[in-house]
């Protein structure tokens, strides 16, 4: 759902703005520290209530000042406004009633393309769970249960482990386990089989080295989960932990079978990066009408020209709002040559909208 209107008041070293966003590209450009990321982050708060920048969304309050807000009027004349005061939870409405983090989030998802999103590529697993996670939860509303239960006696059963616990013992919560382990790497196997070949057409587009996306489930393919289980007692008693499982699956990348990271330049990593973030909205549109919202940090950096229009070309072809910062005008140029799109002028927190030919 696009946002026509967002209204910051004391964010970073903005003390108020207010911006009409056009339901297309939004260009952001201005000089270091200007304020051109806090409006990206001001909309990350808006759907997730965390930063992508700190742990602590005091320091986002603006200096001397007591609270920010941050209010967005959608395309559906629905509107999200959250406060937030210092030493106090960020509180959050949805048309003036107080809203869940889920409620924001689902009807404002969105994907965060920046420097740090490389992290899902050259860091562990874990980053890459959460990615396929992200596009379960907003396809299959039964998995969050299913990933808390599992979650759960994961946490138990590795409890009982370290205190070298009985067969006893550990058989209650090893059913559960085991039955909401095959739960999960179903969910997440059948968003893998729609997903990876909705990416292979964007990276496709995108870039001339052929990558190869491969799902694991966090066990051998070959052998049941219960077996795996039982196989592995002895060992994961010395561990004190469970070895294998969903909580241990990965989405593996590789060009020339190799992991990317350890192949490709930052250039073309970062168009990898980009393929997952693209086709996990498409994903997400196609299977439930709903558009994420892009934001996209500095898009110029590490793109040669050839590749930044190949980027915006693919930003072009998805059915959503995109907001998109880069230093100079002339970084978003490629942007003003597609649909509508709106540029604004940072300077010192203040936004000036500009004519776009
Ligand atoms: N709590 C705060 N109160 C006042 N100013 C702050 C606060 N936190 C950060 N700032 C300042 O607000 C500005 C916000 O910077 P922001 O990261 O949005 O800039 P930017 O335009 O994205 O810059 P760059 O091009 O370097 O990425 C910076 O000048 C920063 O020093
Ligand atoms: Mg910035």
């Amino acid at each position: 759902m696009p946002i026509e209107k967002i209204k910051l008041t004391n964010l970073r070293n903005i003390e108020y703005t207010e911006i009409n966003l056009a339901n297309k590209f939004n260009l952001f450009y201005g000089e270091n520290g200007s304020g051109k990321t806090s409006v990206l982050e001001a909309i990350h708060l808006l759907s997730t209530r965390k930063s992508f920048r700190t742990s602590s969304t005091n320091q986002i309050i603006k200096n001397s000042t007591q609270s920010f807000t941050i209010y967005a009027e959608l395309s559906d004349v629905s509107n999200i406004g959250i406060e937030k005061k210092h030493s106090e939870p960020i509180m959050v409405k949805k048309n003036g009633e107080s809203a869940t983090v889920a409620e924001t989030a689902s009807r404002l998802p969105i994907q965060l393309i920046n420097t740090t999103g490389f992290q899902l590529l050259d860091m562990g697993p874990k980053l890459r769970r959460k990615f396929i996670d992200w596009g379960v939860f907003h396809v299959e509303h039964a998995f969050f249960k299913v990933w808390q239960k599992f979650n759960n006696a994961l946490a138990n059963r590795n409890a009982i482990l370290k205190k070298g616990g009985s067969r006893e013992y550990l058989s209650a919560w090893n059913s559960i386990l085991i039955d909401n382990a095959m739960l999960i790497d179903k969910y997440r196997k059948k968003y893998f089989e729609e997903f990876c070949p909705i990416f292979m057409e964007d990276i496709g587009e995108l870039l001339d080295i052929p990558i190869n996306l491969d799902y694991f489930r966090g066990w051998n393919e070959d052998r049941p989960y219960e077996k795996v289980i039982n196989n592995n007692l002895m060992k994961d008693k010395m561990l004190g932990y469970t070895q294998y499982g969903p909580h241990k699956a990965d989405l593996r990348i590789t060009a020339y079978g190799e992991p990317v990271h350890t192949r490709l330049s930052r250039g073309q990593l970062k168009l990898v990066m980009c393929s997952l973030r693209l086709a996990q909205g498409r994903h997400l549109y196609k299977t439930t009408d709903k558009e994420c919202l892009y934001l996209v940090d500095d898009v110029a950096a590490e793109l040669d020209k050839n590749y930044l229009s190949r980027l915006v070309s693919q930003l072009n072809t998805m059915k959503a709002q995109v907001l998109v910062t880069g230093i100079e005008n002339q970084h978003l140029e490629f942007f003003t040559r597609y649909g509508e799109s709106r540029m604004f002028h940072v300077k010192h927190g203040k936004f000036f909208p500009e004519n776009v030919s």
